[in-house]
């Protein structure tokens, strides 16, 4: 028979995941205190709004705050469990800046009281849970964890990566498997009783460092695929080989899938993770350090592409087409589209860029030293345009095609026009 959870939850980082698991959580009943350093957020979320754009989001929030299963808070109180899910970013050597993780625990540590649970969901390096457990004890000598050996525990700690897919966060909290990784099989055991409140996935339990590592994995692997694409993009393209065609016939074989390529890989996780696994482990980790090399040198080789053509132009005009990191999204994070314009525009002072995305409505922070960028809207960008290149593959410029590109040099990126 399993556990049943019951108690109230803290969860500290009210962001894209902190945010939606709170919201699982408390309309299932329980109590939730939201955290964040954040004064806006937390006021916000006090007041039953939310300024993360995530389909149901926003009603979610309402409607638990207006149940009073929600609060939301600066201060951490005393709860039963804790769930941190921080920002962990890299350093500029590429290794994890855990200090957001660091914060937390060392705000968590003083409230703590024997029986509670410490659970990471901010994707992590191998071994970070086990970190976490010893900043407490460090810091809370009275209690007993998982690193004092055999014994009782006062205090439990596991990792629970999250999975879900922007734009489908709401869906995929509930639907999705999850991984959760206890220090010891007690502790895997008391977090799942959290989950099982609201997953309909299936709860696989485990150890806390194969979970850490499982989550890197998923999105070294993503990586790793989309790097291969990238390169057979590469190669035919210098070979005058149309890669679409190449992988519209590869993929007939019954067992091959080749991703589509693109201009880089963007989003905050997936360009982020696999150096968690290389600093992790730098003399092995030979494939997965390739991978980002060739997909964070994406941006700049379509870029050389793209001025090469605008130089044999007396005075062109460029439409770059997209600035999110994916389609049908306003989320900019790491966005190789926007590396994309800002390499065409430093090379190239003289050009005149127009750029066009639905989801955008003021030029990001990183493009606005450029003189030469104008933000337009797509079909006035196209039809001033002489060169128009196709960054991100947005359902509003698929209905380009043909009509409006006749007599443009198009450089299609995504392959939606092929
Ligand atoms: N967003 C995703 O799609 C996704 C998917 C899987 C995993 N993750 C991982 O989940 C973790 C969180 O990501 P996110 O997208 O929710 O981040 P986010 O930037 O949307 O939100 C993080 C929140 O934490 C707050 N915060 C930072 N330090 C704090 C502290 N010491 N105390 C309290 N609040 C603090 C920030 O103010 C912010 O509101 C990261 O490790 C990320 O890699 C994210």
């Amino acid at each position: 028979m399993n556990d049943v959870f019951q108690g109230r939850v803290v969860i500290v980082g009210m962001g894209y995941i902190g945010l939606p698991t709170a919201v699982a959580i408390a309309t299932r009943g329980i109590d939730v205190v939201g955290v964040d350093i954040n004064p806006d957020v937390v006021n916000a979320l006090s007041r039953g709004e939310v300024a993360l754009v995530e389909p149901d989001l926003a009603v979610g929030v309402k409607g638990a705050v207006a149940m009073g299963h929600l609060t939301a808070s600066l201060e951490i109180p005393q709860a039963d469990a804790f769930i941190i899910a921080v920002p962990t970013p890299f350093h500029h050597d590429k290794t994890a800046d855990l200090s957001c993780v660091e914060a937390a625990v060392r705000q968590i540590a003083p409230v703590l009281r024997p029986g509670n649970i410490v659970i990471l969901e901010s994707t992590c390096p191998p071994g970070t849970t086990e970190k976490v457990c010893e900043w407490v004890a460090d810091l809370r000598p009275d209690l007993k964890t998982p690193i004092h050996g055999e014994g009782r525990t006062d205090v439990f700690f596991a990792h629970c990566p999250e999975r879900v897919l922007p734009g489908r966060i709401m869906i995929e909290i509930i639907m999705n498997d999850r991984v959760v990784g206890g220090l010891t099989p007690a502790c895997a055991e008391k977090a799942a009783s959290i989950y099982r409140l609201f997953a309909k996935g299936e709860i696989l339990l485990t150890d806390a460092a194969s979970a850490e590592m499982a989550k890197l994995a998923e999105n070294a692997y993503r990586d790793v695929n989309l790097a291969f694409a990238n390169e057979i993009s590469l190669i035919s393209e210098s070979l005058h080989i149309d890669v679409w065609e190449v992988i519209r016939l590869a993929n007939r074989h019954p067992r091959v899938t080749i991703l589509n390529p693109g201009p880089g890989v963007g989003g905050h996780c997936i360009p982020v993770d696999p150096w968690f696994i290389v600093s992790a482990a730098p003399d092995m980790a030979k494939l997965i350090r390739a991978a980002r090399e060739v997909n964070d040198h994406r941006p700049h080789h379509v870029a050389e592409q793209v001025v090469e053509k605008a130089r044999q132009f007396r005075a062109p005009t460029v439409a770059c087409l997209g600035l999110t990191f994916k389609a049908n999204v306003d989320d900019i994070r790491e966005s190789p589209a926007i590396d994309v314009v800002g390499l065409i525009a430093q090379a190239m002072p003289e050009l005149s860029i127009l750029v066009a995305d639905p989801y955008v409505h003021t030029l990001p922070e990183r493009l606005g030293n450029y003189a030469n960028l104008k933000l337009e809207s797509p079909f006035k960008a196209v039809e001033k345009a002489d060169i128009v290149v196709l960054l991100v593959e947005h359902e509003t410029f698929r209905s380009l095609k043909n009509t409006r590109l006749s007599g443009k040099v198009v450089y299609d990126t995504r392959g939606i026009w092929h």
